[in-house]
């Protein structure tokens, strides 16, 4: 925001507050309070890079427009959630109650998602999904109160099955961790692959967050398909790459994935890595203006390139931003906050996006390319693609 709309809403802010007559000393208060907004991400485990990223785009995207939420202070809470599932609504209820947020964002892993979903519907506190794509937060179990700004986790997987099929690869083995996110994900390729011609002849899959690959990658060799497609994200992702490549499975059977696959992982994962093809709904490489200035101002101000996770929690925080300018910072006006972020378009890296009426972007899903350490676009897999939001009653 420039500085002349900061004057401009904090003016409004005022003119509001002198309508309400004697009600003016507390409600100027509650305003001129700093915004309480909790940050629920993994800083350890095989997620810990992708919780940094996700809260390092979202402080520059408010620092980009003057530190500031509808032009109030922000106080911010932290909690670890460590990827764990089990301690995920202590974890989401300890911002909520103790620390008392107004706006709860969080987090990467599904499973730990509904624990916050569950802390969300129940309290009815703001909550933005910066990552996890877990189908129920934005299906059967949707709220008003809680907006994605990531994806679900098929909406990748939608796009690949024929992705491959163009390439004349038609037998395939799926691989993943098992748990929500590589079950949801397997959801949307066993739909589009076997739809575009292809047929799956194995599904593999390994406890999360295991990274002992071996016997699996043995198996893949003695099955012998065309291609191999999978879920894997973070440093269990980077070891996938390298292990497949030290198996001698590389030039042999093509490697493909959800883009989580190569996201984040590049120096890690190294030469290993060159060649594999991915869906995503982001592309380092995207030759638009709007994404050479985030690259540049996020190298610049972290010393590290944004991946995203980065770019996700860059837009969790533009449209944080766009919700509490739209209500002066008054986070209390439910209906006018909601409202605002169901009809945001965000002007993101990625391209533009909406909100569906489930509340998860509906956005174009690139194909892309590893080649010398970047995820090159190779073509648009998808426009305008949109989760189905089955089972979710709501507007
Ligand atoms: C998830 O658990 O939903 C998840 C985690 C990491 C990713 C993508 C999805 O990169």
């Amino acid at each position: 925001m420039s500085t002349r709309r900061i004057v401009l809403s904090r003016s409004a802010a005022i003119v509001g507050a002198a309508a309400t007559g004697w009600l003016l000393p507390a409600t100027a208060g509650a305003q001129s309070a700093k915004l309480r907004v909790g940050l629920m991400l993994p800083y350890t485990g095989t997620y810990a890079q992708l919780g940094v990223a996700v809260e390092n785009g979202v402080r520059m995207a408010i620092d980009q427009q003057g530190g500031k939420l509808g032009g109030r202070e922000i106080e911010w809470f932290k909690v670890d959630d460590e990827s764990e599932p089990s301690k995920a609504v202590e974890n989401a209820s300890k911002l909520v109650q103790r620390d008392k947020v107004q706006v709860l964002i969080g987090t990467v892993h599904s499973g730990v998602q509904m624990g916050i979903q569950k802390v969300a519907r129940e309290t009815g506190v703001l909550s933005l999904i910066p990552n996890a794509g877990a189908h129920a937060a934005t299906r059967a179990l949707c709220a008003p109160n809680v907006f994605r700004t990531s994806f679900t986790n098929a909406q990748i997987t939608l796009a690949l099955g024929p992705a491959m099929v163009a390439r004349g690869h038609k037998k395939a083995v799926w691989i993943t961790w098992k748990y929500a996110a590589g079950e949801e994900a397997f959801e949307g390729f066993k739909q589009s692959y076997p739809a575009a011609g292809g047929s799956i002849i194995k599904e593999l899959g390994l406890p999360f967050p295991n990274v002992e690959f071996q016997a699996l990658l043995t198996e893949i060799a003695a099955l012998q398909p065309d291609a191999v497609a999978c879920f894997f994200a973070g440093g269990g992702a980077a070891k996938f790459i390298r292990d497949y490549a030290a198996a001698g499975l590389k030039d042999k059977i093509a490697l493909y994935g959800s883009g989580f696959l190569t996201e984040g992982v590049l120096d890690a994962a190294g030469p290993a890595a060159d060649g594999i093809i991915t869906t995503m709904h982001y592309s380092d490489s995207l030759d638009t203006p709007r994404n050479k200035q985030f690259r540049m101002e996020y190298a610049k101000t972290f010393r590290s390139q944004p991946d995203v996770y980065a770019m996700q929690g860059y837009d969790t925080g533009l449209l944080l931003v766009h919700g509490a300018n739209a209500v002066q910072g008054d986070m209390e006006a439910k209906p006018a906050l909601y409202r605002a972020l169901e009809s945001a378009v965000i002007d993101s890296p990625r391209g533009r996006w909406t909100m569906s009426r489930a509340h998860n972007p509906v956005q174009d899903i690139y194909l892309r390319r590893v080649e010398n350490m970047e995820n090159k676009v190779i073509g648009v897999a998808a426009k305008a693609q949109a989760d189905s939001g089955a089972g979710c009653r709501m507007g």
